[in-house]
């Protein structure tokens, strides 16, 4: 599969007025494919500091920006794609078997991510070339 075809950038509705902006983000294929069973927050990286560097097996991802800005580069052995996450309203999907990295976090960034599934370890691949290796087993 492409890269292309494994990211999707999603703007959700604002249901903003004179009190402040109030943004939705519902689960099961309303607004993102995935039932949402995981929640976690990054906050307190810099600039200086990469973080993921891993790919998941089987879970699917939404990254937002709630605060301040990041960036994220997908990569998948054969093209690189870097999104940048700068609005609280502006989602990034990211399916499951694709390479990431977090990085050029800004001071006031919290990157809010849902998971579509609880957190296992054994999920995770943290070298690069077993990740080669097994979206080449995949492909065959
Ligand atoms: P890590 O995967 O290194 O974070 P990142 O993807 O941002 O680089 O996770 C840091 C630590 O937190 C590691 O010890 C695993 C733990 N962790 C959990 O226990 N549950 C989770 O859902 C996540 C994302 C991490």
């Amino acid at each position: 599969m492409n890269l292309e075809e494994q990211y999707k950038i999603i703007e959700f509705a604002d249901f903003g007025d004179e009190r402040g902006n109030l943004v939705v983000i519902e689960g099961d294929g309303m607004d993102i494919p995935f039932d949402i069973k995981r929640v976690f927050y990054i906050y307190g990286s810099d600039s200086e500091v990469v973080r993921g560097s891993h790919a998941n097996r089987e879970t699917e991802f939404l990254l937002v920006n709630v605060s301040g800005t990041s960036k994220v580069r997908l990569a998948d052995g054969s093209k690189e794609i870097i999104v940048e996450l700068n609005k609280p309203r502006m989602g990034l999907y990211i399916s499951s078997m694709v390479w990431k990295d977090m990085y050029d976090f800004s001071k006031d960034s919290v990157l809010l991510v849902l998971a579509s599934r609880h957190y296992d370890a054994n999920e995770y691949i943290r070298d690069f070339d077993e990740y080669l290796s097994e979206i080449q087993k995949g492909k065959k």
